[in-house]
């Protein structure tokens, strides 16, 4: 039972019971249909109240269903809300909670509609690449303006319905109740109320009978175009949004509700919309452990130390105060403690400032912040987490300390970046309670968060980690222990790529540009000189020990021994004006790497920027998959989550894996034969990983 029939005296209720949001899913709809029909057959029956039980009104359309053929399987969402529309006795939607997407197109179906205050008012589908489908760009403009109405429908961010109540002449609601305790008992009277005012077989009011005008017309809808456009690269829905709502003022109704059909069928197979729709699951997966349990019983963490109050460590440090959990922070010294905490202020008075933090935030933050240069001072913490210098020495000294001090139960938690977290463990008695978590730069705005599992990681430690990684707002992704876990074991391929493209034939800023243009937010020269040249090279130098069959362009090298390590130096691959960081394409380094190409007998050759993408994203795509082969990421869905929200890999294509998917893997794979015949290239890495050539022969995909 997915939606629950009763009557109460004379007013049937028909409740939505399709936990945790009332998705609209088939059963749902099918419940409120066969609701309806039995209240209007019932003479006993003369108003009808649809409202939805426990947490929301409804959420919406049943994502699960999207893409198959079950969303369109009647009844559709469009036959619910014309059943409601012709009933012929008055429907008065009960809202509270939540009514999102279709579940908002459904009230707007109603005759009548009544909300509990705090409830969250929304059409996101936007969000997932498509406009909403069920005359929520039709409806929506009749009820609460034209402008209003398009940037709720462009943003898809939710507004509280006091607030959209009090919009002048709005008729999104007919009423308020007093509380959402209230909201069905005021629900029946309300229905009463209108069956009695309806006793006459005067005709229900429809929200598609109301007028839908702007009062500028086409100048207004110009402007809105202009407005959206800059805001929306690279998305074909949101100016959709702008299409289907000036449709509503310049068509009839029902062909309003044609076009916005269409409109929505043709995004629906959009690269644009499976990627959102993707990204949407894939984040909500990324947190299910296959081996964990999801009601696996979670440790409480009240309070963290952090250890080390460097670049790291303070940014680690804003994620718990942001979310009300108190920090204190270690380190050897007070200059280093006072220059750690004077960067964490200056970071939010910046954000005071910008007025995007209240004093009273900032203040209260700052009073959960405190510090300490002795481990006797964090033994009560459930979580510790270590970011001091990245050296297995110094890392043994940490540990053993905490092991000492930490109570029994704690956390011990390491931001190591490329070091052995299972090593990390075995200098503790309880390398169960050892984990990696792998904050990403800067710390307090990035959104990745890999949690690195030892071998010995406790498994509730895990679920602990992942869902503090909730509640910091991270997206929490597993990875097992291997070097540069996912999204640097990665990246290293990538940027073995670009090193052999400069070789051939590019300039740093040929390929910055490709990828850029490709929707990366940076390329890897950019990357380079803004994270600073030399921590790659320290990766490499260690590498010419530990692979010494691996090849690797020697041009970064170089350009390291010239001094050139970035921004933080004023010259990398490109040049830097003082105190700017405009990428200024040198001719020193152009000399650099054509004297390199000289010396190893390189030809130049003029290389396109498809290749150029290729290579680089290809790279990734067969380094993810010999990491899934090992189990270090369980699921596809996970590395595009890593690249998404780590990375800068353009979120409108999905991650690397999806866009894998969408270009095809046998193509993938045929280029990736080809870039194997590369002379300068390294063609053992451009073997088709085992995962791809299967999936290739039994014409499968990642997703
Ligand atoms: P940092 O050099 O800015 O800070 C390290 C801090 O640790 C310094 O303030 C130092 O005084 C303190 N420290 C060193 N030994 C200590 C000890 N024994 N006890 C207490 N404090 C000690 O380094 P950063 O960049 O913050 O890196 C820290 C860790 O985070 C490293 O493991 C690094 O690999 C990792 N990491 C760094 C990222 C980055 O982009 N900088 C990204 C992700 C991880």
């Amino acid at each position: 039972m997915t939606a629950e029939y009763k009557v109460h005296g004379d007013v049937a209720v028909i409740t939505l019971m399709n936990p945790p949001v009332n998705g609209l899913g088939l059963a749902t709809r099918q419940g409120i249909t066969n609701g309806l029909t039995q209240a209007n057959a019932d003479p006993a029956v003369k108003a009808i109240v649809l409202t939805g039980g426990g947490k929301a009104f409804s959420g919406g359309a049943d994502i699960k269903e999207f893409g198959s053929p079950k969303a369109l399987q009647e009844p559709n969402l469009l036959s619910v809300i014309r059943a409601c529309e012709n009933s012929d006795k008055p429907i008065v939607a009960a809202i509270h909670s939540v009514a999102m997407g279709g579940g908002l197109e459904l009230a707007l179906g109603c005759h009548y509609r009544i909300a509990a205050p705090g409830t969250n008012i929304a059409l996101p589908e936007v969000k997932l690449g498509l406009i909403p489908g069920a005359g929520g760009t039709q409806r929506l403009p009749r009820v609460i303006g034209v402008e209003a109405a398009l940037n709720m429908i462009v943003s898809g961010e939710p507004i509280k319905s006091e607030m959209l109540a009090m919009l002048p002449g709005q008729k999104l609601f007919d009423a308020m109740a007093k509380s959402a305790e209230s909201l069905p008992e005021e629900a029946l009277a309300m229905a009463r109320k209108v069956a009695a005012q309806h006793a006459d077989g005067s005709p229900l009011p429809l929200v598609r009978n109301l007028p839908c005008k702007h009062p500028l017309g086409d100048a207004y809808f110009g402007f809105a175009r202009n407005m959206v456009k800059g805001m929306a690269k690279n998305l074909p829905a949101p100016l959709k949004c702008v299409d289907a709502v000036e449709a509503a003022t310049k068509k009839k109704f029902d062909d309003g509700m044609v076009f916005e059909r269409d409109i929505f069928i043709n995004l629906m197979w959009t690269p644009e919309c499976r990627s959102l729709r993707h990204i949407f699951v894939a984040d909500r997966a990324a947190s299910k452990i296959p081996d964990v349990p999801e009601d696996t019983p979670k440790r409480e963490i009240k309070s963290v130390a952090v250890i080390g109050a460097g670049t790291m460590g303070g940014g680690i440090s804003m994620n718990f105060l942001n979310a009300g959990i108190p920090v204190k922070i270690l380190e050897m010294k007070q200059e280093a403690l006072d220059r750690g905490i004077a960067t964490i202020r200056k970071n939010y008075e910046a954000q005071v400032k910008k007025g995007k933090l209240k004093q009273e935030k900032y203040d209260e933050r700052m009073a959960l912040l405190s510090t300490t240069l002795s481990y006797d001072d964090i033994g009560q913490a459930d979580l510790v987490i270590e970011a001091v210098f990245e050296e297995m020495g110094v890392k043994e000294a940490v540990f053993k300390q905490l092991d000492k001090v930490m109570k029994p139960g704690a956390i011990l938690a390491s931001n190591t970046s490329t070091l052995d977290v299972n090593k990390i463990a075995s200098f503790t008695a309880r390398p169960q309670d050892v984990v990696g978590m792998h904050f990403f730069s800067p710390a307090n705005v990035m959104k990745l968060l890999e949690v690195v599992r030892g071998e010995k990681t406790a498994k509730d430690v895990l679920a602990t980690v992942m869902a503090i990684g909730k509640k910091i707002k991270k997206t929490a992704v597993v990875s097992g222990v291997c070097d540069g876990f996912i999204g640097n074991r990665m990246i290293e391929q990538y940027s073995r790529q670009a090193g052999f493209l400069i070789e051939e034939g590019c300039t740093p800023a040929q390929v910055d540009k490709a990828v850029e243009k490709f929707g990366f937010a940076m390329g890897p020269f950019r990357m380079g000189d803004l994270a600073g040249n030399d921590i790659g090279w320290a990766i490499r130098k260690r590498r010419y020990q530990e692979k010494p069959n691996m090849k690797y362009s020697k041009t970064a090298d170089l350009l390291c021994e010239m001094g050139r390590y970035g921004q933080k130096t004023g010259a990398g691959w490109y040049d830097y004006q003082a105190g700017k960081r405009d990428a200024i394409p040198s001719p020193v380094v152009v000399e650099m790497i054509e004297k390199h190409r000289a010396a190893q007998g390189i030809t130049p050759r003029k290389i396109s920027d498809d290749e150029i993408v290729q290579r680089l994203v290809y790279a990734l795509v067969n380094e993810a998959c010999h990491i899934l082969e090992e189990g270090i990421a369980s699921k596809a869905s996970d590395i595009d989550m890593v690249y998404i929200t780590g990375y800068g890999f353009p979120f409108w294509r999905g991650g690397p894996m999806l866009y894998a998917d969408t270009v095809g893997l046998f193509n993938v794979a045929e280029s990736m034969k080809r870039f194997a015949k590369n002379p300068h290239d390294d063609a053992n890495f451009w073997q088709p990983a085992p995962l791809l050539a299967r999936l290739v022969a039994d014409g499968k995909t990642f997703n």
